[in-house]
């Protein structure tokens, strides 16, 4: 099967903001406790967080990093997360029917954040949550001093503020499944007030709302406007989420779920420009798609895992080489939306529909997942061109006729990459590249994540199975992650 990529460097999409390769780490199941912590491991630090761990968080070099959930944070007090350790509740943990022990708090993930090179995108509770608790956040954490709230950060061992920048403004909200579920025009109201609280104590941070928490949700689409009617002006990110799953066994159409998020991103575009319309303002509201991944392997045996118990074993989907191919054509979507979409964070980052797994006490591993991520991460921050791509197209049912390569071009210090997943199971592509605006075109890497069985996997025992290797920088192979680096030069 032949496939020509056509681009043009007089015709970018945008910059990639480094924070399109962001992640997520909730206080759920083991990505705290035995995930990023845990005292007493063989490689854990004198803070107890695990350099295992750290070493391949760095390795994705994840720019930000969501914090404290997730569904988790709307029944959040962060009050029970600071101060001395031993005097901290232990909780029942509604979301996810755990026992929380507040070993972690915001001062210690500040800590392991800076370990991993990441800065913390911090959601407050706007489920059980106030207006005060969320402006009494922001001083804690940002204030320098001279204040209650900010001496007692210092008294806590934290004399410098955190500076933390980007803040979520509660968790899907839409959602009749979050604690303190609300309708939209509630949220609206309480998400502006919180917002102007929160910029009154630091005018310099950035606010998401809560978007839709996918794009199937009934209230999707009113929710959106319903809620940027109400703090616009406020805010500066509008979330969306999205899990995808291949439940009827369907690989095909399991590798065209890339063209929901697609659709998912131009819709909630197009509803926050008509807000902005309505409005009659210039602002632009920009998107964080602050939760994205594969999330279904999990599903039945979370029916089984013991409540109230600390940091049991939640939504460990172990991924297989198919949803590494799936979670490629998600980074080339999102790249292919640089110029709206701002923020993105894989959802989770270890242990919980992770790409970094963990045993209590033992060994870590990559799974498939990891690899796509982190080559997009280390090699998609730069100019994103437009790309025409003409190629057959497949029936991918649900999600329509679909191309059978997914791509897109990305220049950076005098190199191209091409990005690129061929979907076809059964025919291998020839890619012919026009890059208009370059001459002296010079491939030196052709990356590729192949297996021959869709299905295969990475564990513990056998961590190597799905790992990138080198392709022939002519073909992309029946279904395979394709990363082409080129030299090229600018043409006069
Ligand atoms: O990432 C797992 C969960 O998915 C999050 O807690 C929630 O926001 C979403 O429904």
């Amino acid at each position: 099967m032949k496939a020509k990529l056509l681009a043009d460097r007089a015709f970018p999409v945008g910059q990639a903001a480094p924070e399109l390769f962001g992640s997520f780490i909730e206080h759920l199941g083991r990505a705290v406790y035995g995930g990023i912590y845990e005292p007493g491991h063989p490689t854990a630090d004198e803070q107890g967080f695990r350099q295992d761990v750290l070493d391949m968080v760095r390795e994705l070099d994840v720019p930000i990093v969501r914090y404290p959930g997730g569904n988790f944070v709307s029944g959040y007090n962060w009050r029970d997360g600071i101060g001395p350790r031993e005097q901290r509740p232990r909780r029942a943990e509604l979301a996810w029917n755990s026992i929380e022990t507040n070993q972690i708090g915001v001062g210690e993930f500040q800590e392991w954040a800076k370990k991993a090179g990441s800065a913390v995108m911090m959601a407050v509770n706007l489920g059980t949550g106030t207006v005060q608790e969320a402006r009494d956040l922001v001083e804690y954490c940002n204030f320098p001093g001279g204040t209650a709230l900010s001496e007692e950060r210092r008294q806590h061992g934290y004399d410098k503020p955190f500076g933390i920048q980007t803040w979520c403004l509660g968790n899907e909200m839409d959602g009749p499944w979050q604690i303190g579920h609300r309708t939209a025009q509630e949220y609206g109201r309480i998400a502006c007030e919180a917002a102007k609280a929160m910029k009154l104590v630091d005018p310099s941070i950035k606010l998401v709302a809560c978007g839709s928490s996918s794009s199937s949700m009934a209230t999707f689409g009113e929710w959106e406007e319903t809620v940027l009617m109400n703090c616009y002006e406020q805010v500066d990110y509008l979330s969306l989420h999205s899990y995808y799953g291949n439940r009827s066994g369907n690989s095909a159409e399991f590798l065209a779920c890339s063209r929901d998020m697609d659709r998912f991103i131009t819709d909630v575009s197009a509803i926050c420009d008509a807000v902005r319309a309505r409005k009659h303002l210039d602002k632009t509201m920009y998107l964080s798609f602050d939760e994205w991944n594969v999330w279904f392997h999990s599903n039945e045996q979370d029916e089984k895992v013991e409540k109230w118990t600390v940091a049991p074993p939640l939504l460990e989907d172990v991924y297989t080489f198919e949803d590494a191919l799936v979670a490629g054509c998600l980074l080339i979507t999102l790249l292919r939306h640089c110029d709206r979409v701002k923020i993105g964070c894989l959802a989770q980052l270890v242990n919980v529909i992770a790409p970094i797994m963990t045993e209590n006490g033992g060994r870590n591993w990559a799974q498939t997942i990891f690899w796509p991520f982190r080559d997009a991460s280390a090699l998609g921050r730069g100019t994103v061109l437009q790309v025409k791509l003409d190629c057959p197209t497949y029936d991918g049912g649900t999600y329509g006729e679909t191309p059978c390569v997914e791509a897109v071009a990305v220049e950076k210090d005098g190199e191209i990459t091409v990005f690129a997943v061929n979907r076809s199971l059964t025919d291998s592509v020839e890619l012919e590249l026009q890059l208009r605006g370059y001459k002296n075109l010079q491939l030196f890497e052709h990356r590729e994540l192949y297996h021959e069985d869709l299905k295969a996997i990475n564990t513990a025992d056998r961590p190597d199975t799905v790992v990138p290797g080198t392709g022939d920088g002519k073909s992309l192979k029946p279904h395979s992650w394709n990363v082409l680096r080129y030299h090229a030069e600018v043409e006069d």
